[in-house]
Protein backbone atom coordinates (compact mmCIF):
# COMPACT_ATOMS: atom_id res chain seq x y z
CA UNK A 1 0.00 0.00 0.00
CA UNK A 2 1.41 3.56 -0.48
CA UNK A 3 2.05 6.46 1.32
CA UNK A 4 1.70 10.09 0.85
CA UNK A 5 4.83 12.14 2.40
CA UNK A 6 4.57 16.21 2.31
CA UNK A 7 7.20 18.22 3.65
CA UNK A 8 4.55 21.23 4.45
CA UNK A 9 5.04 25.10 3.81
CA UNK A 10 5.45 25.49 0.53
CA UNK A 11 3.40 28.57 -1.24
CA UNK A 12 1.76 26.70 -4.22
CA UNK A 13 1.49 28.74 -7.84
CA UNK A 14 1.34 27.82 -11.17
CA UNK A 15 -1.01 25.85 -13.29
CA UNK A 16 -3.38 23.16 -13.01
CA UNK A 17 -5.01 21.09 -15.48
CA UNK A 18 -8.39 19.67 -14.06
CA UNK A 19 -9.25 16.09 -15.04
CA UNK A 20 -13.01 14.86 -16.06
CA UNK A 21 -15.47 14.05 -13.52
CA UNK A 22 -15.54 10.64 -11.81
CA UNK A 23 -18.74 11.51 -10.84
CA UNK A 24 -19.82 12.17 -14.58
CA UNK A 25 -17.66 9.13 -15.99
CA UNK A 26 -19.19 6.93 -14.42
CA UNK A 27 -23.26 7.20 -14.88
CA UNK A 28 -22.17 8.00 -18.74
CA UNK A 29 -20.63 4.92 -19.20
CA UNK A 30 -23.33 2.69 -17.52
CA UNK A 31 -25.84 4.41 -19.91
CA UNK A 32 -23.67 2.57 -22.99
CA UNK A 33 -25.79 -0.40 -21.43
CA UNK A 34 -28.51 1.22 -22.92
CA UNK A 35 -27.33 0.98 -26.40
CA UNK A 36 -26.15 -0.88 -29.94
CA UNK A 37 -23.45 0.08 -31.57
CA UNK A 38 -19.90 1.45 -29.87
CA UNK A 39 -19.80 4.55 -27.56
CA UNK A 40 -17.21 7.25 -27.47
CA UNK A 41 -16.44 8.92 -24.27
CA UNK A 42 -13.74 11.67 -24.17
CA UNK A 43 -12.28 13.30 -20.82
CA UNK A 44 -12.52 10.27 -18.76
CA UNK A 45 -10.06 10.54 -16.02
CA UNK A 46 -7.73 7.67 -15.03
CA UNK A 47 -8.76 6.65 -11.41
CA UNK A 48 -9.66 3.34 -9.65
CA UNK A 49 -13.32 3.55 -9.78
CA UNK A 50 -12.91 3.90 -13.86
CA UNK A 51 -10.97 0.92 -13.40
CA UNK A 52 -13.75 -0.68 -11.40
CA UNK A 53 -16.92 0.20 -13.73
CA UNK A 54 -14.54 -1.07 -16.50
CA UNK A 55 -14.07 -4.74 -15.21
CA UNK A 56 -18.17 -4.21 -13.87
CA UNK A 57 -19.25 -3.52 -17.49
CA UNK A 58 -16.64 -6.03 -18.90
CA UNK A 59 -18.54 -9.13 -16.81
CA UNK A 60 -21.59 -7.73 -17.77
CA UNK A 61 -20.43 -9.02 -21.07
CA UNK A 62 -19.24 -5.27 -22.68
CA UNK A 63 -16.13 -4.43 -24.84
CA UNK A 64 -14.31 -1.95 -23.55
CA UNK A 65 -11.31 -0.12 -25.72
CA UNK A 66 -9.11 2.81 -23.63
CA UNK A 67 -6.72 4.85 -25.27
CA UNK A 68 -5.40 7.47 -23.15
CA UNK A 69 -8.72 9.92 -21.86
CA UNK A 70 -10.93 8.33 -24.19
CA UNK A 71 -12.78 5.18 -23.76
CA UNK A 72 -14.70 3.50 -26.19
CA UNK A 73 -17.99 0.89 -24.83
CA UNK A 74 -20.43 -1.51 -26.95
CA UNK A 75 -22.75 -3.07 -25.09
CA UNK A 76 -24.19 -4.97 -28.08
CA UNK A 77 -23.88 -8.81 -26.75
CA UNK A 78 -25.05 -8.58 -22.78
CA UNK A 79 -24.83 -12.14 -21.47
CA UNK A 80 -24.25 -11.37 -17.59
CA UNK A 81 -26.96 -8.81 -15.95
CA UNK A 82 -24.86 -9.17 -12.59
CA UNK A 83 -22.89 -6.21 -10.53
CA UNK A 84 -21.43 -8.99 -7.64
CA UNK A 85 -20.60 -8.21 -4.20
CA UNK A 86 -16.94 -8.08 -5.20
CA UNK A 87 -17.36 -5.14 -7.22
CA UNK A 88 -20.18 -3.33 -5.13
CA UNK A 89 -18.68 -3.16 -2.30
CA UNK A 90 -15.49 -1.37 -3.40
CA UNK A 91 -17.51 0.94 -5.55
CA UNK A 92 -21.36 1.66 -4.37
CA UNK A 93 -21.32 3.44 -7.31
CA UNK A 94 -22.00 0.24 -9.07
CA UNK A 95 -25.93 0.75 -8.50
CA UNK A 96 -25.61 2.58 -11.47
CA UNK A 97 -26.06 -0.52 -13.79
CA UNK A 98 -29.35 -1.11 -11.73
CA UNK A 99 -31.52 1.03 -14.35
CA UNK A 100 -29.58 0.29 -17.29
CA UNK A 101 -29.72 -3.81 -17.33
CA UNK A 102 -33.31 -3.81 -16.05
CA UNK A 103 -34.37 -1.48 -18.91
CA UNK A 104 -32.69 -3.33 -21.60
CA UNK A 105 -32.46 -6.76 -20.52
CA UNK A 106 -35.60 -7.04 -18.57
CA UNK A 107 -33.84 -8.34 -15.61
CA UNK A 108 -30.89 -7.53 -13.58
CA UNK A 109 -29.04 -8.58 -10.21
CA UNK A 110 -27.09 -6.31 -8.20
CA UNK A 111 -25.29 -7.08 -4.85
CA UNK A 112 -26.56 -4.32 -2.52
CA UNK A 113 -24.04 -1.50 -1.10
CA UNK A 114 -24.30 -2.10 2.34
CA UNK A 115 -23.00 0.89 4.65
CA UNK A 116 -19.73 2.44 4.59
CA UNK A 117 -17.30 5.49 6.41
CA UNK A 118 -19.69 8.36 5.58
CA UNK A 119 -22.47 6.30 7.00
CA UNK A 120 -25.30 4.06 6.06
CA UNK A 121 -26.23 4.79 2.56
CA UNK A 122 -28.96 3.21 1.81
CA UNK A 123 -30.83 2.59 -1.85
CA UNK A 124 -34.46 2.35 -0.85
CA UNK A 125 -35.17 4.93 -3.29
CA UNK A 126 -33.59 3.30 -6.05
CA UNK A 127 -35.82 0.11 -5.27
CA UNK A 128 -39.13 1.91 -4.93
CA UNK A 129 -38.75 4.14 -8.02
CA UNK A 130 -38.09 0.75 -10.26
CA UNK A 131 -41.40 -0.99 -8.36
CA UNK A 132 -42.98 2.67 -9.24
CA UNK A 133 -42.40 1.84 -12.82
CA UNK A 134 -43.91 -2.33 -12.09
CA UNK A 135 -40.87 -4.05 -11.78
CA UNK A 136 -40.73 -6.64 -9.28
CA UNK A 137 -38.18 -6.45 -7.35
CA UNK A 138 -36.97 -8.55 -4.05
CA UNK A 139 -33.82 -8.69 -2.04
CA UNK A 140 -32.08 -11.82 -1.81
CA UNK A 141 -28.75 -13.38 -0.02
CA UNK A 142 -27.77 -9.41 -0.14
CA UNK A 143 -28.58 -8.93 -3.86
CA UNK A 144 -31.34 -6.58 -5.45
CA UNK A 145 -33.25 -8.97 -8.26
CA UNK A 146 -35.09 -6.60 -10.52
CA UNK A 147 -37.18 -8.01 -13.37
CA UNK A 148 -39.80 -6.44 -15.65
CA UNK A 149 -40.70 -6.82 -19.21
CA UNK A 150 -40.45 -3.49 -20.14
CA UNK A 151 -40.83 -1.00 -17.21
CA UNK A 152 -43.34 1.69 -17.62
CA UNK A 153 -43.38 5.26 -17.11
CA UNK A 154 -44.49 6.53 -14.12
CA UNK A 155 -44.92 9.45 -11.39
CA UNK A 156 -41.52 9.12 -8.96
CA UNK A 157 -41.54 11.69 -5.82
CA UNK A 158 -37.86 11.00 -4.22
CA UNK A 159 -38.11 11.59 -0.66
CA UNK A 160 -34.71 13.20 -1.06
CA UNK A 161 -32.70 14.48 -4.29
CA UNK A 162 -30.50 10.88 -4.64
CA UNK A 163 -27.86 11.90 -7.24
CA UNK A 164 -27.23 8.21 -8.31
CA UNK A 165 -30.89 7.24 -7.87
CA UNK A 166 -32.01 10.01 -9.85
CA UNK A 167 -29.36 8.97 -12.62
CA UNK A 168 -30.30 5.55 -12.31
CA UNK A 169 -33.68 6.08 -12.84
CA UNK A 170 -33.59 8.30 -15.50
CA UNK A 171 -31.47 5.69 -17.50
CA UNK A 172 -34.13 3.32 -17.13
CA UNK A 173 -37.04 5.69 -18.19
CA UNK A 174 -35.44 5.98 -21.15
CA UNK A 175 -36.30 2.70 -22.44
CA UNK A 176 -39.56 2.56 -20.84
CA UNK A 177 -43.45 2.59 -21.87
CA UNK A 178 -44.97 5.89 -21.90
CA UNK A 179 -43.93 8.98 -19.99
CA UNK A 180 -41.86 8.93 -16.39
CA UNK A 181 -41.79 12.28 -14.45
CA UNK A 182 -38.84 12.36 -11.43
CA UNK A 183 -39.97 15.02 -8.70
CA UNK A 184 -37.37 16.09 -6.43
CA UNK A 185 -34.73 14.99 -8.96
CA UNK A 186 -31.21 16.44 -7.70
CA UNK A 187 -29.92 18.47 -9.61
CA UNK A 188 -26.50 18.44 -9.97
CA UNK A 189 -24.26 19.22 -13.16
CA UNK A 190 -23.26 15.39 -13.42
CA UNK A 191 -26.85 14.50 -13.91
CA UNK A 192 -27.07 17.30 -17.06
CA UNK A 193 -23.94 15.69 -18.27
CA UNK A 194 -25.82 12.13 -18.64
CA UNK A 195 -29.03 13.41 -19.83
CA UNK A 196 -26.83 15.52 -22.54
CA UNK A 197 -25.31 11.98 -23.31
CA UNK A 198 -28.67 9.91 -23.30
CA UNK A 199 -30.62 12.92 -25.56
CA UNK A 200 -27.21 12.64 -27.61
CA UNK A 201 -28.25 7.96 -28.05
CA UNK A 202 -31.92 9.05 -28.45
CA UNK A 203 -33.75 9.73 -25.74
CA UNK A 204 -36.16 12.32 -24.89
CA UNK A 205 -35.64 13.90 -21.87
CA UNK A 206 -36.36 17.55 -20.32
CA UNK A 207 -35.91 19.21 -17.47
CA UNK A 208 -32.34 17.85 -16.24
CA UNK A 209 -30.96 20.27 -13.68
CA UNK A 210 -34.25 21.29 -12.42
CA UNK A 211 -36.00 19.30 -10.06
CA UNK A 212 -38.65 17.70 -11.98
CA UNK A 213 -37.15 15.52 -14.95
CA UNK A 214 -39.69 14.36 -17.89
CA UNK A 215 -38.62 11.11 -19.98
CA UNK A 216 -40.56 9.58 -22.63
CA UNK A 217 -39.78 6.50 -23.18
CA UNK A 218 -38.60 5.36 -26.96
CA UNK A 219 -38.18 2.05 -28.16
CA UNK A 220 -34.38 1.56 -28.76
CA UNK A 221 -31.31 3.75 -28.30
CA UNK A 222 -28.09 4.05 -30.22
CA UNK A 223 -24.62 5.00 -29.44
CA UNK A 224 -22.94 8.30 -29.70
CA UNK A 225 -19.77 10.04 -29.06
CA UNK A 226 -19.70 12.90 -25.78
CA UNK A 227 -17.17 13.95 -23.44
CA UNK A 228 -17.85 14.40 -19.72
CA UNK A 229 -17.93 17.36 -17.69
CA UNK A 230 -14.56 18.55 -15.60
CA UNK A 231 -14.55 17.49 -12.31
CA UNK A 232 -15.53 20.58 -9.98
CA UNK A 233 -14.54 18.46 -6.73
CA UNK A 234 -10.86 18.20 -7.30
CA UNK A 235 -11.34 22.17 -9.21
CA UNK A 236 -12.67 23.35 -5.85
CA UNK A 237 -9.75 21.36 -3.74
CA UNK A 238 -7.68 23.53 -5.75
CA UNK A 239 -9.62 26.05 -4.91
CA UNK A 240 -8.94 25.79 -1.18
CA UNK A 241 -4.95 25.09 -1.62
CA UNK A 242 -4.66 28.12 -2.99
CA UNK A 243 -6.39 29.97 0.26
CA UNK A 244 -4.72 27.97 2.65
CA UNK A 245 -1.34 27.91 1.01
CA UNK A 246 -1.60 31.59 0.48
CA UNK A 247 -0.32 30.50 -3.10
CA UNK A 248 -1.87 31.38 -6.15
CA UNK A 249 -3.16 28.94 -8.90
CA UNK A 250 -4.55 29.36 -12.31
CA UNK A 251 -6.93 26.38 -12.11
CA UNK A 252 -7.49 25.43 -15.78
CA UNK A 253 -10.29 23.36 -17.84
CA UNK A 254 -13.18 23.38 -15.32
CA UNK A 255 -16.31 24.88 -15.46
CA UNK A 256 -16.86 28.37 -13.13
CA UNK A 257 -20.43 27.98 -13.14
CA UNK A 258 -20.55 24.69 -12.07
CA UNK A 259 -18.73 26.05 -8.55
CA UNK A 260 -20.82 29.17 -7.97
CA UNK A 261 -21.42 28.60 -4.72
CA UNK A 262 -17.98 27.40 -3.86
CA UNK A 263 -16.15 30.64 -4.82
CA UNK A 264 -19.09 32.72 -3.77
CA UNK A 265 -18.29 31.10 -0.40
CA UNK A 266 -14.53 31.33 -0.60
CA UNK A 267 -14.25 34.39 -1.56
CA UNK A 268 -15.78 34.85 1.70
CA UNK A 269 -12.93 33.58 3.62
CA UNK A 270 -10.67 36.45 1.79
CA UNK A 271 -9.25 34.05 -1.72
CA UNK A 272 -9.19 36.33 -4.47
CA UNK A 273 -11.08 34.49 -7.08
CA UNK A 274 -11.09 36.01 -10.96
CA UNK A 275 -11.90 34.36 -14.49
CA UNK A 276 -9.42 34.06 -16.74
CA UNK A 277 -9.10 32.39 -19.94
CA UNK A 278 -9.91 28.79 -20.06
CA UNK A 279 -10.58 29.22 -16.10
CA UNK A 280 -9.97 30.28 -12.70
CA UNK A 281 -7.06 31.90 -10.86
CA UNK A 282 -7.18 31.63 -6.57
CA UNK A 283 -4.65 33.85 -4.73
CA UNK A 284 -4.82 33.23 -1.15
CA UNK A 285 -4.37 35.81 1.67
CA UNK A 286 -2.04 36.38 4.28
CA UNK A 287 -5.10 36.20 6.46
CA UNK A 288 -8.13 33.64 6.37
CA UNK A 289 -11.65 34.96 7.35
CA UNK A 290 -13.33 31.73 9.00
CA UNK A 291 -17.18 31.12 7.61
CA UNK A 292 -19.75 28.82 8.51
CA UNK A 293 -20.89 26.50 5.76
CA UNK A 294 -23.60 23.83 5.31
CA UNK A 295 -23.67 20.97 3.09
CA UNK A 296 -26.87 21.08 1.02
CA UNK A 297 -27.69 19.25 -2.51
CA UNK A 298 -26.18 21.00 -5.71
CA UNK A 299 -26.94 24.41 -5.71
CA UNK A 300 -25.74 24.32 -2.08
CA UNK A 301 -22.51 23.62 -1.06
CA UNK A 302 -21.49 19.69 -1.91
CA UNK A 303 -20.70 17.18 0.87
CA UNK A 304 -17.49 16.07 -1.69
CA UNK A 305 -15.75 19.28 -0.09
CA UNK A 306 -16.79 19.62 3.24
CA UNK A 307 -13.71 17.58 4.45
CA UNK A 308 -11.70 20.04 2.56
CA UNK A 309 -13.13 22.83 3.56
CA UNK A 310 -12.94 21.86 6.65
CA UNK A 311 -9.42 21.36 6.87
CA UNK A 312 -9.31 24.89 5.53
CA UNK A 313 -10.75 26.44 8.13
CA UNK A 314 -8.61 24.78 10.81
CA UNK A 315 -6.12 27.62 10.34
CA UNK A 316 -8.39 30.10 9.47
CA UNK A 317 -9.06 33.13 12.01
CA UNK A 318 -11.73 32.39 14.45
CA UNK A 319 -14.47 30.11 15.11
CA UNK A 320 -16.08 28.48 11.91
CA UNK A 321 -19.00 25.74 12.39
CA UNK A 322 -19.47 23.10 9.49
CA UNK A 323 -22.87 21.53 9.22
CA UNK A 324 -22.82 18.06 7.20
CA UNK A 325 -26.53 17.64 6.49
CA UNK A 326 -26.08 15.01 3.35
CA UNK A 327 -24.72 11.97 5.24
CA UNK A 328 -25.05 11.47 9.08
CA UNK A 329 -20.89 10.06 9.43
CA UNK A 330 -18.99 12.22 7.75
CA UNK A 331 -16.33 14.08 10.14
CA UNK A 332 -13.65 10.73 10.25
CA UNK A 333 -11.17 12.93 8.65
CA UNK A 334 -12.01 15.22 12.03
CA UNK A 335 -9.77 12.82 14.40
CA UNK A 336 -7.17 12.55 11.64
CA UNK A 337 -6.59 16.60 11.98
CA UNK A 338 -6.85 16.85 15.84
CA UNK A 339 -3.57 14.70 15.69
CA UNK A 340 -2.11 17.79 13.61
CA UNK A 341 -3.21 20.07 15.95
CA UNK A 342 -6.25 21.00 14.75
CA UNK A 343 -9.11 22.59 17.01
CA UNK A 344 -12.58 20.96 16.57
CA UNK A 345 -15.19 19.83 18.57
CA UNK A 346 -18.05 17.76 17.28
CA UNK A 347 -22.03 18.08 17.86
CA UNK A 348 -24.09 16.12 15.95
CA UNK A 349 -23.72 16.85 12.46
CA UNK A 350 -21.92 20.23 13.23
CA UNK A 351 -18.18 20.61 14.16
CA UNK A 352 -17.33 23.36 15.79
CA UNK A 353 -13.32 24.95 14.75
CA UNK A 354 -11.73 27.12 16.03
CA UNK A 355 -8.74 28.30 14.13
CA UNK A 356 -5.16 27.93 15.06
CA UNK A 357 -1.78 29.38 13.71
CA UNK A 358 -0.21 26.39 12.90
CA UNK A 359 -1.05 22.67 12.03
CA UNK A 360 1.88 20.44 12.50
CA UNK A 361 2.80 17.14 10.61
CA UNK A 362 2.01 14.10 11.77
CA UNK A 363 1.25 10.15 10.32
CA UNK A 364 -2.20 10.40 9.95
CA UNK A 365 -4.35 7.97 8.28
CA UNK A 366 -6.89 8.36 4.94
CA UNK A 367 -10.71 7.18 6.08
CA UNK A 368 -12.57 7.93 2.82
CA UNK A 369 -12.07 9.68 -0.78
CA UNK A 370 -12.64 13.24 0.47
CA UNK A 371 -11.86 13.34 3.87
CA UNK A 372 -7.80 11.89 2.10
CA UNK A 373 -7.98 15.12 0.08
CA UNK A 374 -8.29 17.54 3.09
CA UNK A 375 -5.73 15.31 5.00
CA UNK A 376 -3.26 16.03 2.38
CA UNK A 377 -4.30 19.90 2.11
CA UNK A 378 -3.57 20.02 6.15
CA UNK A 379 -0.31 18.66 5.30
CA UNK A 380 0.83 20.90 2.92
CA UNK A 381 0.34 24.15 5.19
CA UNK A 382 1.09 21.84 8.70
CA UNK A 383 4.82 22.73 10.09
CA UNK A 384 7.13 19.27 8.91
CA UNK A 385 6.15 16.40 7.52
CA UNK A 386 3.02 14.66 7.33
CA UNK A 387 2.41 11.01 6.44
CA UNK A 388 -0.87 10.16 4.62
CA UNK A 389 -1.57 6.42 4.73
CA UNK A 390 -3.95 4.58 3.21
CA UNK A 391 -3.90 6.29 0.33
CA UNK A 392 -5.80 4.29 -2.35
CA UNK A 393 -8.83 6.10 -1.03
CA UNK A 394 -7.39 9.16 -2.85
CA UNK A 395 -6.88 7.10 -5.68
CA UNK A 396 -10.43 6.31 -6.48
CA UNK A 397 -11.33 9.80 -7.12
CA UNK A 398 -8.38 12.38 -7.61
CA UNK A 399 -6.06 11.77 -10.75
CA UNK A 400 -2.20 12.18 -10.34
CA UNK A 401 -3.03 14.32 -7.13
CA UNK A 402 0.53 14.35 -5.67
CA UNK A 403 2.13 14.83 -9.18
CA UNK A 404 -0.45 17.85 -9.41
CA UNK A 405 0.45 19.22 -6.17
CA UNK A 406 3.98 19.29 -6.59
CA UNK A 407 3.95 20.84 -10.18
CA UNK A 408 2.69 23.89 -8.06
CA UNK A 409 5.58 23.39 -6.13
CA UNK A 410 4.35 21.30 -3.17
CA UNK A 411 7.07 18.85 -1.03
CA UNK A 412 4.92 15.75 -1.99
CA UNK A 413 5.99 12.34 -3.40
CA UNK A 414 4.24 8.94 -2.93
CA UNK A 415 6.33 5.93 -1.40
CA UNK A 416 5.45 2.49 -0.78
CA UNK A 417 4.50 1.52 2.15
CA UNK A 418 6.58 -1.59 3.69
CA UNK A 419 4.75 -4.29 5.77
C1 LIG B 1 -23.38 10.86 -5.05
C2 LIG B 1 -21.91 11.04 -5.37
C3 LIG B 1 -21.13 11.31 -4.09
C4 LIG B 1 -21.73 12.49 -3.33
C5 LIG B 1 -23.24 12.29 -3.13
C6 LIG B 1 -23.91 13.52 -2.56
C7 LIG B 1 -21.59 9.67 -7.34
C8 LIG B 1 -21.01 8.43 -7.93
N1 LIG B 1 -21.42 9.84 -6.02
O1 LIG B 1 -23.50 9.71 -4.21
O2 LIG B 1 -19.77 11.60 -4.43
O3 LIG B 1 -21.14 12.59 -2.06
O4 LIG B 1 -23.88 12.02 -4.40
O5 LIG B 1 -23.69 14.62 -3.34
O6 LIG B 1 -22.15 10.50 -8.02
N2 LIG B 1 -30.35 8.28 0.19
C9 LIG B 1 -31.35 7.49 0.74
N3 LIG B 1 -31.88 6.50 -0.03
C10 LIG B 1 -31.47 6.26 -1.32
C11 LIG B 1 -30.46 7.07 -1.85
C12 LIG B 1 -29.92 8.07 -1.08
O7 LIG B 1 -31.75 7.67 1.89
O8 LIG B 1 -32.00 5.35 -1.95
C13 LIG B 1 -29.74 9.36 1.01
C14 LIG B 1 -28.27 9.12 1.30
O9 LIG B 1 -28.07 8.28 2.42
C15 LIG B 1 -27.79 10.53 1.53
C16 LIG B 1 -28.63 11.35 0.54
O10 LIG B 1 -29.76 10.54 0.24
O11 LIG B 1 -28.11 10.93 2.84
C17 LIG B 1 -27.93 11.71 -0.75
O12 LIG B 1 -27.29 10.57 -1.27
P1 LIG B 1 -27.08 10.34 -2.84
O13 LIG B 1 -27.28 11.62 -3.57
O14 LIG B 1 -27.90 9.17 -3.26
O15 LIG B 1 -25.56 9.92 -2.90
P2 LIG B 1 -24.90 9.02 -4.00
O16 LIG B 1 -25.70 9.12 -5.25
O17 LIG B 1 -24.62 7.67 -3.44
Amino acid sequence: MDKIIINGGKKLSGDVQISGAKNAALPVMAAALLTMGWNTFHNIPDLVDIKTIKKLLISIGAKIETNGTTIRVNADHINHCEASYDLVKTMRASILVLGPLVARMGQARVSLPGGCAIGARPVNLHIKALRDMGAEVDIKEGYIEARSKRLKGSTIYFDMPTVTGTENIMMAACLAEGTTLLENAAKEPEIVNLADVLIGMGAKISGAGTDVIRIDGVKKLSSVEASVIPDRIEAGTFLIAAGMTRGDIRILGCNPSHLETVITKLRSTGIEITSIDGGIRALGRKKTKSVDMKTQPYPGFPTDLQAQMLSFMTIAGGLSVITETVFENRFMHVGELMRMGADIMIEGNRAIVKGIDHLRGAPVMATDLRASASLILAGLVAEGRTEVSRVYHIDRGYEDIEKKFSALGADIRRVRETK
